[in-house]
């Protein structure tokens, strides 16, 4: 049984978030997690449903570019424990925008940082408890790899789109804040996630969404850009392990050893929705389109994980064959959730229905 604590998860209404904070939620009762979200367009009430009413979770709808509000929830709640995932997250948006990637990427981790240290520097932690700040960061920082190589803990950073640029900016405050104040801090730089949940402007959950509608399945270029592609439980399984067992001011490479080719990846996906839909194998592969490329695109990321896995023993637990057919059963089996995630429909039902606690 670990101590009573207080967590304050950021972006947990989001992709990734909502399953690290049903896990944790899940996994330690004697935990109260706090869920900070400012539910922009990428992020839903709704992806926490199975956990909402659970005695341990809290919802703050807050903005982390508010630093007077952080103040304020860290002087109510006392938080012990930051796990940060807040961000603007699509790199085409980025590509659009940058503006809103500097201020909630970069300022919103400076002002999260700055309200942590000011409470923790006035306010003892309770007995038992150790403070941590984990910033959960992305593999784009590292830039783009060639045909050969991984990126490891050491690899220099050389961000190439505004949204890496930015997230690489708050990873070099975060451990400055570490060098210069001692902020018990603890990064991990994860490879592309895929799973349920995520939302439908990302490649996988596009397609899948796309095909199901016969709508064209937009590839950028000729396809052949490289990811490495992670179950996003497995993330959330490995955020949890460097939680609890990391080492302060340490970084760790999180990834599936997975590297597909886009378009490779969207042929076995158009095979898998052949079958799961029961038509005939060679019907989706005709909604391919190949079309302008993305701006600046990186052609390569791929991740060397073996810190994590030889110090923490954390591992990946599904092949992608296997984790993309789960995905695609769940989309076919939560067609209300994508209707409502894409139209605003649940916001409104939770600003009637589920007042804030
Ligand atoms: P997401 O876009 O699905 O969710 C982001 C969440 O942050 C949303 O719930 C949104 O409402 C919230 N948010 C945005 N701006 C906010 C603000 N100003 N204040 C409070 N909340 C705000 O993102 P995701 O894909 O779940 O990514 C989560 C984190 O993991 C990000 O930091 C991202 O950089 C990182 N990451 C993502 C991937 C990936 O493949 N998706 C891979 C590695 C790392
Ligand atoms: P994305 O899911 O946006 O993740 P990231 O850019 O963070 O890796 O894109 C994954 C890959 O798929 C990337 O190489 C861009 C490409 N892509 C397409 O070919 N078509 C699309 O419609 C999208 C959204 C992405």
């Amino acid at each position: 049984m670990e101590a009573k604590r207080n967590i304050l998860i950021t972006g947990g209404a989001g992709f990734i978030g909502s399953h690290v904070v049903r896990l944790f939620v899940n996994n330690y009762p004697e935990y109260t997690i706090f869920n900070l979200d400012a539910l922009t367009y990428a992020g839903n009430l709704e992806n926490l449903r199975d956990v909402q009413d659970k005695p341990n979770y809290r919802f703050l709808k807050a903005d982390i570019t508010n630093a007077e509000e952080l103040d304020k929830l860290f002087a109510t709640h006392g938080f012990d424990g930051v796990v940060h995932l807040a961000a603007e997250s699509h790199v085409d948006r980025s590509i659009h925008g940058p503006t809103q990637f500097a201020l909630t990427n970069v300022i919103g981790t400076v002002n999260l940082l700055n309200a942590a240290r000011n409470y923790w520097a006035h306010n003892a932690a309770p007995t038992g408890v150790e403070r941590r700040f984990y910033h959960v960061s992305t593999d784009e920082v590292y830039g783009s790899l060639g045909d050969e190589g991984l990126f490891t803990e050491e690899t220099p950073y050389d961000p190439r789109s505004p949204y890496s640029a930015s997230k690489a900016a708050s990873d070099h405050f975060v451990r400055a804040f570490y060098h210069t104040y001692k902020m018990p801090v603890v990064l991990s730089n994860c490879s592309n996630n895929y799973g349920s949940f995520h939302f439908p402007e990302k490649l996988i959950p596009l397609a899948i969404n796309n095909i199901k509608h016969n709508f064209k399945i937009p590839v950028y270029g000729k396809g052949e850009n490289v990811r490495d592609w992670l179950f996003v439980e497995d993330h959330a399984r490995a955020i949890d392990v460097i939680f609890h067992k990391g080492k302060d001011g340490e970084t760790y490479n999180i990834g599936g050893h997975n590297e597909w080719k886009n378009i490779d990846l969207i042929y076995l996906l158009c095979k898998i929705m052949d079958s799961k839909l029961n038509r005939p194998e060679g019907t989706s592969v005709k909604l391919i389109e190949f079309v302008k490329d993305r701006a600046g695109h990186d052609l390569r990321y791929a991740i060397d994980s073996s810190k994590l896995q030889n110090e923490l023993g954390w591992v990946p637990s599904l092949q992608f064959e296997e984790g993309l057919e789960k995905t695609v059963e769940w989309y076919l089996t939560n067609e209300e959730w994508l209707h409502h995630v894409t139209s605003g429909d649940y916001l409104k039902y939770y600003e009637t229905q589920y007042h804030q606690r």
